[in-house]
């Protein structure tokens, strides 16, 4: 096997894709038998940034901003001149002919395996693991990635079906770093619950911060994958007095795992720590499937209505627009159903909590290299808890999720 094999329902993040000149390296398979990459993303120093000489966002940068806006220009040309849209063969005029027909000729189909920086738009292995390497090699070389301070080092999937999507890195998960890292004053010392947290990276990068990250998400084989990630990213968080643990959250389940003899489970302290604490929820491009943005939703209501002090959620968003035959039209269907979570859980009148709803602008530093499209939303709930019939802390209601929503609240249902 050299190639990962696309289906109907392969999905591939940008974030994986179109890296000109990258070339990735399979380390492993999982034990699922998917091809296992690692990739190493920078944080930007304010020269390097994007956005480092952009007048609407700060100081102007001297130099580095504008070399990098020339790098990009040229790597998109050269991008294009690739795919033959400048000055190729495909450029040939559409013409009438004597029946007013309009003739297209198609561009020929690129051989992608020649000349170009990047062989395939899919990624190629180019080497597996060498069994033959010495234990003391791969360990030098994590030492000297450790002694970078500004390198993130993530395992990951690539070309997952919908189901391992969690594997692959996703723009979201940059675009709520990015906010993190700007905002970091918001996030020193608090407690922090990443909801689908996939490889772990935004949550890297709070407990870069933070004193406590509940990095969160389902699925024993993705969750091992985020343990990885904070393993190879223990210099960062430790340096920081950060404490990253990797926890099981499933939206769909009621309770919390408390059995000691299962992997990623919580341990009473936690549940409580989790349930006294919490002050910040953070969710990265977890907004793709109606029924779990309702587990989702019920989720954040079972936590933020058992809290006694208030809490601040988070969650970027990307709007993916597709065609749709039930609407003949291009519609981003999974966000207008978020759109009326939100609602919902705005005007919700429970006695226990209220909910305030503001998307955020997205106008703050870029730290990471990523194109941040227009899609990229980030939006924040803030809960309160209402004075009146609140649970006393530490009370059973607040040590478990297992708090339902009264009947008339109808995001269980209807969301
Ligand atoms: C598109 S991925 C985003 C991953 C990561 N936040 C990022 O942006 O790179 C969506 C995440 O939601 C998680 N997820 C899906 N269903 C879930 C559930 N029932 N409970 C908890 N997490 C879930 C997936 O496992 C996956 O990690």
């Amino acid at each position: 096997m050299d190639r990962i094999t696309f289906h109907h329902d392969t999905v591939l993040s940008d974030m994986h894709m179109l890296l000109p000149n990258a070339r990735h390296l399979m380390t492993r398979l999982n034990s699922v038998g998917q091809p296992v990459f690692i990739s190493k993303f920078k944080i930007l120093s304010v020269g390097e940034r994007p956005d480092g000489d952009d007048p609407d966002k700060g100081v102007p940068e001297a130099g580095g901003g504008h070399k990098r806006k020339e790098e990009d220009k040229k790597v998109r040309k050269d991008i294009q001149s690739q795919d033959g849209e400048e000055g190729g063969e495909g450029d040939e005029e559409p013409f009438l002919d004597e029946d007013g027909d309009l003739h297209i000729t198609h561009r020929p189909r690129r051989n992608f395996t020649e000349g170009s920086g990047r062989d395939l738009v899919c990624p190629i292995i180019l080497q597996q693991a060498d069994p033959e390497r010495e234990p003391e090699e791969e360990q030098s070389e994590d030492e000297e990635d450790q002694a970078f301070h500004d390198i993130l080092k993530i395992e990951h999937t690539m070309a997952t079906t919908l189901e391992d999507v969690g594997k692959q890195v996703w723009r979201g998960a940059f675009f709520l770093a990015d906010f993190i890292l700007s905002s970091a004053d918001l996030f020193r010392g608090a407690t922090v619950l990443e909801l689908g947290a996939g490889t772990g990276l935004t949550s890297i990068v709070v407990a870069t911060i933070c004193k406590t990250t509940f990095c969160t998400d389902v699925g024993e084989d993705l969750l091992s994958m985020c343990k990885k990630n904070v393993t190879l990213n223990r210099h960062l968080t430790e340096a920081a007095g950060g404490d990253a643990r990797v926890r099981q959250l499933d939206w769909l389940q009621y309770d919390l795992c408390t059995d000691a003899d299962v992997e990623f489970s919580w341990t009473e302290e936690e549940v409580e720590d989790l349930y006294s604490n919490t002050e910040i929820i953070i969710a990265a491009d977890v907004i793709y499937d109606d029924d779990l943005t309702d587990g989702l939703f019920r989720t954040l209501y079972r936590l933020c209505s058992s809290f006694s002090h208030s809490c601040s959620i988070f969650i970027s968003i990307e709007r993916r627009m597709n065609f749709t035959l039930r609407n003949m039209d291009v519609s981003c269907d999974a966000y207008k159903h978020f759109s009326r979570c939100l609602s919902q859980l705005q005007a919700l009148q429970d006695g226990r909590c209220s909910f305030t709803v503001e998307r955020l602008p997205a106008d703050f530093s870029q730290f990471f290299l990523y194109e941040r499209i227009e899609q990229l939303e980030l939006w924040k709930v803030t809960s309160t808890p209402l004075p009146s019939e609140r649970p006393p802390p530490g009370s059973a209601c607040c040590s478990s999720v297992n708090n339902e929503p009264p009947p008339h609240v109808t995001i269980q249902s209807s969301c």
